[in-house]
Protein backbone atom coordinates (compact mmCIF):
# COMPACT_ATOMS: atom_id res chain seq x y z
CA UNK A 1 0.00 0.00 0.00
CA UNK A 2 1.37 3.53 -0.90
CA UNK A 3 1.97 5.98 1.78
CA UNK A 4 -0.17 8.74 -0.20
CA UNK A 5 -0.48 11.68 2.43
CA UNK A 6 2.09 14.11 1.67
CA UNK A 7 5.73 13.14 3.12
CA UNK A 8 9.48 14.00 2.50
CA UNK A 9 10.37 10.70 0.62
CA UNK A 10 8.34 11.56 -2.21
CA UNK A 11 10.19 15.00 -2.74
CA UNK A 12 13.76 13.34 -3.00
CA UNK A 13 13.50 12.70 -7.07
CA UNK A 14 11.75 16.47 -7.54
CA UNK A 15 14.39 18.91 -9.25
CA UNK A 16 12.33 21.75 -9.11
CA UNK A 17 9.81 22.57 -11.63
CA UNK A 18 9.14 21.29 -15.39
CA UNK A 19 10.86 24.02 -17.44
CA UNK A 20 8.48 26.58 -19.69
CA UNK A 21 10.52 27.38 -23.27
CA UNK A 22 8.84 30.74 -23.13
CA UNK A 23 10.78 33.05 -23.53
CA UNK A 24 11.71 35.42 -20.67
CA UNK A 25 14.12 37.47 -22.83
CA UNK A 26 12.96 39.24 -26.11
CA UNK A 27 16.80 38.86 -27.19
CA UNK A 28 17.15 34.91 -25.58
CA UNK A 29 16.53 33.76 -28.53
CA UNK A 30 17.17 34.00 -32.61
CA UNK A 31 13.21 33.98 -33.12
CA UNK A 32 9.78 33.55 -31.26
CA UNK A 33 6.74 31.13 -32.65
CA UNK A 34 3.88 30.81 -31.50
CA UNK A 35 1.23 27.57 -31.56
CA UNK A 36 -2.48 26.67 -30.68
CA UNK A 37 -3.20 22.81 -31.23
CA UNK A 38 -6.45 21.83 -31.48
CA UNK A 39 -8.19 18.07 -31.87
CA UNK A 40 -7.16 14.96 -29.93
CA UNK A 41 -4.29 14.66 -26.97
CA UNK A 42 -1.91 13.39 -29.37
CA UNK A 43 -1.89 17.06 -31.48
CA UNK A 44 -0.97 18.34 -27.96
CA UNK A 45 1.79 16.13 -27.75
CA UNK A 46 3.17 16.45 -31.03
CA UNK A 47 3.22 20.24 -30.62
CA UNK A 48 5.75 19.43 -27.47
CA UNK A 49 8.30 17.89 -30.16
CA UNK A 50 7.38 20.62 -32.93
CA UNK A 51 8.84 23.07 -29.96
CA UNK A 52 11.69 20.49 -29.31
CA UNK A 53 12.62 21.17 -32.87
CA UNK A 54 12.42 24.62 -32.94
CA UNK A 55 14.58 25.10 -29.77
CA UNK A 56 17.01 23.73 -31.39
CA UNK A 57 16.97 25.75 -33.82
CA UNK A 58 16.91 29.12 -31.83
CA UNK A 59 12.89 30.05 -31.96
CA UNK A 60 11.91 30.35 -28.05
CA UNK A 61 7.91 30.71 -27.41
CA UNK A 62 5.38 33.08 -26.78
CA UNK A 63 2.21 33.30 -25.91
CA UNK A 64 1.59 36.05 -27.89
CA UNK A 65 1.15 35.25 -31.53
CA UNK A 66 1.40 39.58 -31.88
CA UNK A 67 4.54 39.15 -31.51
CA UNK A 68 5.60 35.44 -33.19
CA UNK A 69 7.83 35.47 -36.30
CA UNK A 70 6.14 32.01 -36.82
CA UNK A 71 3.00 31.08 -35.68
CA UNK A 72 2.01 27.28 -36.32
CA UNK A 73 -1.46 25.68 -35.53
CA UNK A 74 -1.80 22.11 -35.27
CA UNK A 75 -4.86 21.37 -36.72
CA UNK A 76 -7.64 18.37 -36.72
CA UNK A 77 -9.90 17.09 -38.89
CA UNK A 78 -12.22 14.78 -36.93
CA UNK A 79 -15.33 16.76 -37.28
CA UNK A 80 -16.04 19.61 -40.01
CA UNK A 81 -16.33 21.83 -36.97
CA UNK A 82 -13.02 21.26 -35.94
CA UNK A 83 -11.79 22.82 -39.45
CA UNK A 84 -14.33 25.75 -39.60
CA UNK A 85 -12.69 26.63 -36.39
CA UNK A 86 -9.39 26.71 -37.49
CA UNK A 87 -9.94 28.63 -40.78
CA UNK A 88 -11.81 31.38 -38.41
CA UNK A 89 -8.65 31.82 -36.80
CA UNK A 90 -6.57 31.78 -39.97
CA UNK A 91 -8.22 34.49 -40.94
CA UNK A 92 -7.48 36.45 -37.84
CA UNK A 93 -4.00 35.81 -38.43
CA UNK A 94 -4.01 37.24 -41.88
CA UNK A 95 -4.76 40.37 -40.68
CA UNK A 96 -2.19 40.22 -38.24
CA UNK A 97 0.10 38.97 -40.73
CA UNK A 98 -0.78 41.85 -43.13
CA UNK A 99 0.67 44.46 -40.39
CA UNK A 100 3.91 42.50 -40.29
CA UNK A 101 4.71 41.23 -43.64
CA UNK A 102 8.12 39.02 -42.46
CA UNK A 103 5.33 36.84 -40.24
CA UNK A 104 4.92 33.28 -41.44
CA UNK A 105 2.10 31.08 -40.81
CA UNK A 106 1.97 27.87 -40.34
CA UNK A 107 -0.55 24.94 -40.52
CA UNK A 108 0.79 21.67 -38.80
CA UNK A 109 -1.73 18.54 -38.42
CA UNK A 110 -4.23 16.44 -39.67
CA UNK A 111 -5.83 19.30 -41.44
CA UNK A 112 -2.48 19.95 -43.03
CA UNK A 113 -2.11 16.24 -43.92
CA UNK A 114 -5.63 16.47 -45.72
CA UNK A 115 -6.22 19.25 -47.52
CA UNK A 116 -2.01 19.13 -48.59
CA UNK A 117 -1.11 22.12 -50.62
CA UNK A 118 -4.62 23.41 -51.52
CA UNK A 119 -4.22 25.69 -48.58
CA UNK A 120 -1.29 27.66 -50.36
CA UNK A 121 -2.73 27.73 -53.73
CA UNK A 122 -6.64 28.34 -53.33
CA UNK A 123 -6.90 30.33 -50.81
CA UNK A 124 -3.02 31.41 -49.66
CA UNK A 125 -4.37 31.29 -46.11
CA UNK A 126 -0.71 30.17 -44.94
CA UNK A 127 2.94 29.98 -45.81
CA UNK A 128 3.87 26.26 -44.63
CA UNK A 129 1.93 22.85 -44.78
CA UNK A 130 3.24 20.09 -42.91
CA UNK A 131 1.95 16.93 -41.97
CA UNK A 132 2.47 15.02 -38.99
CA UNK A 133 5.03 12.68 -40.14
CA UNK A 134 7.00 15.56 -41.15
CA UNK A 135 8.35 17.88 -38.43
CA UNK A 136 11.88 16.94 -38.56
CA UNK A 137 11.87 19.26 -42.14
CA UNK A 138 10.35 21.84 -40.36
CA UNK A 139 13.70 24.23 -40.05
CA UNK A 140 14.24 23.32 -43.99
CA UNK A 141 10.40 24.71 -44.74
CA UNK A 142 11.18 27.55 -42.72
CA UNK A 143 14.15 28.26 -44.57
CA UNK A 144 12.29 27.67 -47.87
CA UNK A 145 9.41 30.19 -46.66
CA UNK A 146 11.15 32.85 -45.57
CA UNK A 147 12.83 33.18 -49.34
CA UNK A 148 9.31 33.31 -50.36
CA UNK A 149 8.77 29.71 -51.61
CA UNK A 150 5.84 27.48 -50.86
CA UNK A 151 6.86 24.96 -48.23
CA UNK A 152 4.92 21.82 -48.37
CA UNK A 153 5.88 18.21 -47.20
CA UNK A 154 3.14 15.87 -46.13
CA UNK A 155 4.91 12.88 -46.82
CA UNK A 156 3.27 10.11 -44.18
CA UNK A 157 5.64 7.85 -43.45
CA UNK A 158 5.83 4.02 -41.90
CA UNK A 159 8.52 4.54 -38.99
CA UNK A 160 8.56 7.51 -37.80
CA UNK A 161 7.92 8.08 -34.38
CA UNK A 162 10.33 10.87 -33.28
CA UNK A 163 11.17 8.52 -30.79
CA UNK A 164 14.62 10.41 -29.80
CA UNK A 165 13.17 13.66 -29.24
CA UNK A 166 12.86 14.85 -26.31
CA UNK A 167 9.54 16.97 -26.34
CA UNK A 168 9.47 20.68 -24.59
CA UNK A 169 6.86 20.95 -22.05
CA UNK A 170 4.52 23.69 -23.38
CA UNK A 171 2.44 25.16 -20.84
CA UNK A 172 2.87 22.36 -18.08
CA UNK A 173 1.84 22.21 -15.14
CA UNK A 174 4.62 20.22 -13.64
CA UNK A 175 2.99 17.16 -12.71
CA UNK A 176 0.88 15.71 -15.21
CA UNK A 177 2.39 14.42 -19.13
CA UNK A 178 1.38 12.70 -22.09
CA UNK A 179 3.89 10.36 -23.64
CA UNK A 180 3.49 9.30 -27.25
CA UNK A 181 3.86 5.04 -27.11
CA UNK A 182 2.93 5.07 -31.00
CA UNK A 183 1.66 7.02 -33.99
CA UNK A 184 -1.28 6.47 -36.53
CA UNK A 185 -4.03 3.80 -37.16
CA UNK A 186 -4.42 0.99 -38.85
CA UNK A 187 -8.32 0.90 -38.06
CA UNK A 188 -10.71 1.29 -40.73
CA UNK A 189 -13.60 2.81 -38.59
CA UNK A 190 -15.99 3.96 -41.51
CA UNK A 191 -16.88 7.36 -39.93
CA UNK A 192 -13.00 8.11 -39.27
CA UNK A 193 -10.22 10.64 -40.91
CA UNK A 194 -7.38 9.50 -38.88
CA UNK A 195 -6.13 6.31 -40.56
CA UNK A 196 -5.91 8.88 -43.89
CA UNK A 197 -4.45 11.70 -41.77
CA UNK A 198 -1.79 9.81 -39.29
CA UNK A 199 -1.46 7.40 -41.83
CA UNK A 200 -0.19 3.57 -40.71
CA UNK A 201 0.24 2.23 -37.30
CA UNK A 202 3.73 2.16 -35.53
CA UNK A 203 4.73 1.50 -32.03
CA UNK A 204 7.41 3.67 -30.65
CA UNK A 205 10.81 2.05 -29.30
CA UNK A 206 9.79 1.15 -25.56
CA UNK A 207 13.11 1.73 -24.03
CA UNK A 208 12.72 5.30 -25.49
CA UNK A 209 9.41 5.09 -23.71
CA UNK A 210 10.65 4.17 -20.45
CA UNK A 211 13.53 6.80 -20.42
CA UNK A 212 11.36 9.49 -21.03
CA UNK A 213 8.62 8.40 -18.68
CA UNK A 214 12.06 8.59 -16.17
CA UNK A 215 13.12 11.67 -16.89
CA UNK A 216 9.83 13.22 -16.46
CA UNK A 217 9.44 11.61 -12.58
CA UNK A 218 12.56 12.77 -12.11
CA UNK A 219 12.01 16.67 -13.00
CA UNK A 220 9.17 15.87 -10.59
CA UNK A 221 6.00 14.77 -12.67
CA UNK A 222 4.07 12.34 -10.82
CA UNK A 223 1.63 11.13 -13.57
CA UNK A 224 2.45 9.86 -17.27
CA UNK A 225 -0.39 9.37 -19.40
CA UNK A 226 0.48 6.93 -23.01
CA UNK A 227 -0.86 7.85 -25.67
CA UNK A 228 -2.10 6.36 -28.93
CA UNK A 229 -5.32 5.74 -31.01
CA UNK A 230 -5.58 2.25 -30.17
CA UNK A 231 -2.83 1.36 -27.29
CA UNK A 232 -3.94 -2.12 -26.85
CA UNK A 233 -2.42 -2.65 -30.15
CA UNK A 234 1.14 -1.47 -28.94
CA UNK A 235 3.56 -3.91 -30.41
CA UNK A 236 7.63 -4.02 -30.12
CA UNK A 237 10.45 -5.91 -30.42
CA UNK A 238 13.23 -5.11 -28.49
CA UNK A 239 16.07 -6.76 -30.84
CA UNK A 240 18.96 -5.90 -28.33
CA UNK A 241 17.14 -7.42 -25.28
CA UNK A 242 15.56 -10.20 -27.16
CA UNK A 243 11.65 -9.43 -26.18
CA UNK A 244 8.79 -8.80 -27.19
CA UNK A 245 6.92 -5.56 -25.75
CA UNK A 246 3.21 -6.10 -25.76
CA UNK A 247 1.05 -2.81 -24.30
CA UNK A 248 0.64 -4.55 -20.88
CA UNK A 249 4.48 -5.50 -21.01
CA UNK A 250 4.96 -1.68 -21.50
CA UNK A 251 2.62 -0.74 -18.62
CA UNK A 252 4.21 -2.97 -16.20
CA UNK A 253 7.53 -1.38 -17.38
CA UNK A 254 6.44 2.31 -16.78
CA UNK A 255 4.53 1.38 -13.37
CA UNK A 256 7.76 -0.24 -12.36
CA UNK A 257 9.55 3.20 -12.27
CA UNK A 258 8.20 4.48 -9.10
CA UNK A 259 5.17 3.70 -7.07
CA UNK A 260 4.51 7.58 -7.25
CA UNK A 261 4.30 7.67 -10.72
CA UNK A 262 0.90 7.40 -11.65
CA UNK A 263 0.61 5.82 -15.08
CA UNK A 264 -2.52 6.64 -17.34
CA UNK A 265 -3.37 5.11 -21.19
CA UNK A 266 -5.71 6.55 -23.97
CA UNK A 267 -7.48 5.62 -26.08
CA UNK A 268 -8.48 1.30 -25.64
CA UNK A 269 -9.66 -0.13 -28.43
CA UNK A 270 -12.78 -2.36 -26.92
CA UNK A 271 -11.70 -5.56 -29.65
CA UNK A 272 -7.67 -5.00 -28.70
CA UNK A 273 -7.91 -4.66 -24.38
CA UNK A 274 -6.82 -8.19 -22.92
CA UNK A 275 -7.23 -9.55 -19.98
CA UNK A 276 -3.20 -9.50 -20.03
CA UNK A 277 -3.85 -5.73 -19.82
CA UNK A 278 -6.58 -5.96 -17.05
CA UNK A 279 -4.84 -8.67 -14.67
CA UNK A 280 -1.46 -5.65 -15.35
CA UNK A 281 -3.59 -2.63 -14.00
CA UNK A 282 -5.19 -4.88 -11.16
CA UNK A 283 -1.90 -5.70 -9.78
CA UNK A 284 -0.14 -2.20 -9.58
CA UNK A 285 -1.51 0.34 -7.82
CA UNK A 286 0.07 3.37 -9.44
CA UNK A 287 -1.91 2.01 -12.79
CA UNK A 288 -4.81 4.29 -12.41
CA UNK A 289 -7.90 2.27 -12.62
CA UNK A 290 -9.70 4.34 -15.37
CA UNK A 291 -10.02 2.73 -19.15
CA UNK A 292 -11.30 4.98 -21.97
CA UNK A 293 -13.54 2.58 -23.82
CA UNK A 294 -15.10 4.25 -26.88
CA UNK A 295 -18.85 2.19 -27.95
CA UNK A 296 -19.61 4.72 -31.28
CA UNK A 297 -22.95 2.78 -30.83
CA UNK A 298 -25.26 0.36 -28.52
CA UNK A 299 -26.73 -0.99 -31.82
CA UNK A 300 -24.52 -4.09 -33.83
CA UNK A 301 -25.99 -2.93 -36.91
CA UNK A 302 -24.86 0.13 -36.75
CA UNK A 303 -21.40 -0.70 -34.97
CA UNK A 304 -21.16 -3.53 -38.16
CA UNK A 305 -21.62 -0.34 -40.42
CA UNK A 306 -19.15 1.69 -38.64
CA UNK A 307 -16.57 -1.01 -39.45
CA UNK A 308 -16.31 -1.45 -35.10
CA UNK A 309 -15.77 -5.44 -35.47
CA UNK A 310 -17.45 -6.26 -32.24
CA UNK A 311 -21.10 -6.29 -31.11
CA UNK A 312 -23.01 -4.84 -28.48
CA UNK A 313 -22.70 -7.93 -26.89
CA UNK A 314 -19.29 -7.93 -27.03
CA UNK A 315 -18.92 -5.04 -26.00
CA UNK A 316 -20.92 -5.82 -22.86
CA UNK A 317 -18.95 -8.38 -21.86
CA UNK A 318 -15.77 -6.30 -22.15
CA UNK A 319 -17.50 -4.34 -19.37
CA UNK A 320 -18.54 -7.23 -17.48
CA UNK A 321 -14.67 -8.41 -17.83
CA UNK A 322 -13.45 -4.82 -16.66
CA UNK A 323 -16.04 -4.94 -13.37
CA UNK A 324 -14.87 -8.48 -12.51
CA UNK A 325 -11.12 -7.97 -12.74
CA UNK A 326 -11.80 -4.44 -11.20
CA UNK A 327 -14.64 -3.60 -9.40
CA UNK A 328 -13.54 0.09 -8.49
CA UNK A 329 -12.42 1.00 -12.18
CA UNK A 330 -13.99 3.99 -13.81
CA UNK A 331 -15.26 3.81 -17.43
CA UNK A 332 -15.83 6.82 -20.14
CA UNK A 333 -16.68 6.37 -23.95
CA UNK A 334 -17.44 8.40 -27.12
CA UNK A 335 -20.41 8.04 -28.48
CA UNK A 336 -21.89 9.30 -32.01
CA UNK A 337 -25.30 10.13 -32.50
CA UNK A 338 -26.95 9.89 -35.84
CA UNK A 339 -24.74 8.00 -37.69
CA UNK A 340 -25.92 6.63 -41.41
CA UNK A 341 -29.33 4.75 -41.35
CA UNK A 342 -29.32 4.86 -37.69
CA UNK A 343 -32.97 4.11 -36.65
CA UNK A 344 -35.21 5.32 -33.43
CA UNK A 345 -34.37 1.56 -32.10
CA UNK A 346 -30.78 1.89 -32.63
CA UNK A 347 -30.65 5.31 -30.72
CA UNK A 348 -32.57 3.49 -27.86
CA UNK A 349 -29.51 1.02 -28.04
CA UNK A 350 -27.19 3.38 -27.31
CA UNK A 351 -28.86 4.65 -24.49
CA UNK A 352 -29.32 1.64 -22.71
CA UNK A 353 -25.79 0.57 -23.24
CA UNK A 354 -24.69 3.86 -21.87
CA UNK A 355 -26.68 2.62 -19.06
CA UNK A 356 -25.60 -1.03 -18.52
CA UNK A 357 -22.05 0.48 -18.78
CA UNK A 358 -22.61 3.15 -16.04
CA UNK A 359 -20.25 5.36 -17.47
CA UNK A 360 -19.10 7.62 -15.71
CA UNK A 361 -18.11 10.18 -18.24
CA UNK A 362 -18.20 10.59 -22.20
CA UNK A 363 -17.10 12.25 -24.84
CA UNK A 364 -20.90 12.90 -27.38
CA UNK A 365 -20.83 13.78 -30.76
CA UNK A 366 -23.25 14.00 -33.53
CA UNK A 367 -21.97 12.27 -36.71
CA UNK A 368 -20.20 14.36 -39.07
CA UNK A 369 -19.65 13.50 -42.67
CA UNK A 370 -15.83 13.39 -43.64
CA UNK A 371 -14.08 13.25 -47.14
CA UNK A 372 -12.58 10.50 -48.08
CA UNK A 373 -13.54 7.93 -45.00
CA UNK A 374 -15.62 4.72 -46.48
CA UNK A 375 -18.67 5.74 -44.84
CA UNK A 376 -18.65 8.90 -47.39
CA UNK A 377 -17.72 6.80 -50.32
CA UNK A 378 -19.82 3.87 -49.13
CA UNK A 379 -23.48 5.31 -47.14
CA UNK A 380 -25.73 8.19 -47.32
CA UNK A 381 -25.44 11.04 -44.60
CA UNK A 382 -29.39 10.70 -44.51
CA UNK A 383 -30.46 11.49 -40.59
CA UNK A 384 -31.49 14.96 -40.27
CA UNK A 385 -29.56 17.92 -38.53
CA UNK A 386 -32.59 18.07 -36.12
CA UNK A 387 -32.89 14.37 -35.25
CA UNK A 388 -28.97 13.93 -34.97
CA UNK A 389 -29.24 17.05 -32.65
CA UNK A 390 -32.22 15.26 -30.75
CA UNK A 391 -30.22 12.12 -29.89
CA UNK A 392 -27.41 13.74 -29.01
CA UNK A 393 -29.72 15.62 -26.60
CA UNK A 394 -30.77 13.10 -24.82
CA UNK A 395 -27.49 11.14 -25.04
CA UNK A 396 -25.74 14.05 -23.42
CA UNK A 397 -28.99 14.30 -20.64
CA UNK A 398 -28.49 10.36 -20.13
CA UNK A 399 -24.82 10.80 -19.67
CA UNK A 400 -25.44 13.56 -17.14
CA UNK A 401 -27.53 11.59 -15.24
CA UNK A 402 -24.96 8.61 -15.12
CA UNK A 403 -22.10 11.10 -14.26
CA UNK A 404 -23.66 12.66 -11.21
CA UNK A 405 -24.85 9.21 -10.23
CA UNK A 406 -21.58 7.63 -10.09
CA UNK A 407 -20.43 10.60 -8.38
CA UNK A 408 -23.13 10.47 -5.62
CA UNK A 409 -21.76 6.90 -5.38
CA UNK A 410 -18.29 8.30 -4.04
CA UNK A 411 -20.09 10.10 -1.17
CA UNK A 412 -18.36 8.87 2.23
CA UNK A 413 -15.42 6.98 0.31
CA UNK A 414 -11.47 8.39 0.91
CA UNK A 415 -9.44 8.22 -2.31
CA UNK A 416 -5.47 9.04 -2.77
CA UNK A 417 -5.58 12.37 -4.46
CA UNK A 418 -2.59 13.97 -6.68
CA UNK A 419 -2.66 17.37 -6.32
CA UNK A 420 -2.03 19.01 -9.47
CA UNK A 421 -2.59 22.97 -8.35
CA UNK A 422 -5.05 25.16 -7.73
CA UNK A 423 -8.99 24.49 -8.50
CA UNK A 424 -10.30 26.93 -10.96
CA UNK A 425 -12.27 29.20 -8.41
CA UNK A 426 -10.01 29.64 -5.26
CA UNK A 427 -6.62 29.78 -4.51
CA UNK A 428 -7.70 28.26 -1.28
CA UNK A 429 -8.82 24.61 -2.84
CA UNK A 430 -6.52 22.39 -4.30
CA UNK A 431 -7.75 20.64 -7.66
CA UNK A 432 -6.69 17.18 -8.15
CA UNK A 433 -7.67 13.58 -9.47
CA UNK A 434 -8.32 10.10 -8.10
CA UNK A 435 -7.28 7.08 -9.86
CA UNK A 436 -10.56 6.70 -11.26
CA UNK A 437 -10.13 10.28 -12.97
CA UNK A 438 -12.61 12.10 -11.44
CA UNK A 439 -11.79 15.54 -10.23
CA UNK A 440 -12.23 16.59 -6.67
CA UNK A 441 -11.69 19.91 -4.69
CA UNK A 442 -10.90 20.48 -1.64
CA UNK A 443 -9.53 23.13 0.77
CA UNK A 444 -6.10 23.57 1.74
CA UNK A 445 -6.96 24.13 4.89
CA UNK A 446 -3.13 24.86 6.96
CA UNK A 447 -1.88 21.27 5.57
CA UNK A 448 1.33 22.43 4.02
CA UNK A 449 1.12 20.62 0.79
CA UNK A 450 2.09 20.93 -3.10
CA UNK A 451 1.50 19.73 -6.72
CA UNK A 452 2.17 17.11 -7.05
CA UNK A 453 1.88 15.54 -3.57
CA UNK A 454 -0.49 12.25 -3.06
CA UNK A 455 -2.66 12.98 -0.43
CA UNK A 456 -5.95 11.31 1.14
CA UNK A 457 -9.63 13.30 0.63
CA UNK A 458 -13.14 12.30 1.76
CA UNK A 459 -15.41 12.94 -0.42
CA UNK A 460 -18.12 15.03 1.10
CA UNK A 461 -20.50 16.18 -1.77
CA UNK A 462 -20.33 16.57 -5.62
CA UNK A 463 -21.49 17.67 -8.83
CA UNK A 464 -22.06 16.14 -11.89
CA UNK A 465 -18.69 17.23 -12.73
CA UNK A 466 -16.48 17.20 -9.71
CA UNK A 467 -15.96 15.49 -6.49
CA UNK A 468 -15.78 17.94 -3.36
CA UNK A 469 -14.45 16.54 -0.49
CA UNK A 470 -11.65 17.14 2.44
CA UNK A 471 -8.58 15.88 4.00
CA UNK A 472 -8.30 12.81 5.86
CA UNK A 473 -5.10 12.70 8.19
N1 LIG B 1 -8.87 6.26 -31.60
C1 LIG B 1 -9.96 6.60 -30.83
C2 LIG B 1 -10.77 7.77 -31.31
C3 LIG B 1 -10.14 8.94 -31.91
S1 LIG B 1 -11.24 10.13 -32.55
C4 LIG B 1 -10.88 5.40 -30.78
O1 LIG B 1 -10.88 4.55 -31.63
O2 LIG B 1 -11.68 5.36 -29.88
C5 LIG B 1 -12.18 10.57 -31.12
C6 LIG B 1 -13.65 10.37 -31.28
O3 LIG B 1 -14.19 11.26 -32.23
C7 LIG B 1 -14.10 9.01 -31.75
O4 LIG B 1 -14.07 8.06 -30.75
C8 LIG B 1 -15.49 9.28 -32.26
O5 LIG B 1 -16.43 9.16 -31.23
C9 LIG B 1 -15.41 10.73 -32.68
N2 LIG B 1 -15.47 10.84 -34.16
C10 LIG B 1 -14.56 10.38 -35.04
N3 LIG B 1 -14.97 10.63 -36.30
C11 LIG B 1 -16.16 11.26 -36.21
C12 LIG B 1 -17.09 11.77 -37.16
N4 LIG B 1 -16.87 11.65 -38.45
N5 LIG B 1 -18.21 12.38 -36.70
C13 LIG B 1 -18.43 12.49 -35.37
N6 LIG B 1 -17.60 12.03 -34.44
C14 LIG B 1 -16.47 11.41 -34.84
FE1 LIG C 1 -10.43 6.37 -35.91
FE2 LIG C 1 -11.23 3.92 -35.37
FE3 LIG C 1 -8.62 4.46 -35.55
FE4 LIG C 1 -10.02 5.38 -33.50
S1 LIG C 1 -9.63 3.22 -33.98
S2 LIG C 1 -8.57 6.52 -34.73
S3 LIG C 1 -12.00 5.82 -34.41
S4 LIG C 1 -10.11 4.54 -37.22
FE1 LIG D 1 -8.05 15.29 -34.76
FE2 LIG D 1 -5.99 14.27 -35.92
FE3 LIG D 1 -6.38 13.84 -33.37
S1 LIG D 1 -8.00 14.41 -36.78
S2 LIG D 1 -8.59 13.89 -33.20
S3 LIG D 1 -5.97 15.77 -34.28
S4 LIG D 1 -5.46 12.44 -34.81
Amino acid sequence: MLDYITDKVQDENRQGEAFAPFATDPNQYRKLFYIESYGCQMNFSDSEIVASILNKEGFGATRNFEDADLVLLNTCSIREKAEQTVRKRLTEFKKVKEAKPGMLIGMLGCMAERLKSKLLEEEKLVDLVVGPDAYRTLPGLIIEAEGGQKAVNVLLSREETYADISPVRLDSNGVTAFVSIMRGCNNMCSFCVVPFTRGRERSRDAGSIIRECRDLFQKGFREVTLLGQNVDSYYFVDEVKDEIVTFAKLLEKVALISPLLRVRFSTSHPKDITDEVLHTMAKYENICKYIHLPVQSGSSRILQLMNRTYTREWYMAKVDRIREIMPDCGISSDIIAGFCTEEDADHKDTLSIMEYSGYDMSYMFFYSERPGTLAERRYKDDIPDDVKKKRLQEIVELQGRLSFASNTKDIGKTFAVLIEGDSKRSDHDWRGRSSQNKVIVFPKESYRLKKGDYVNVKVTACTQATLLGTIIN
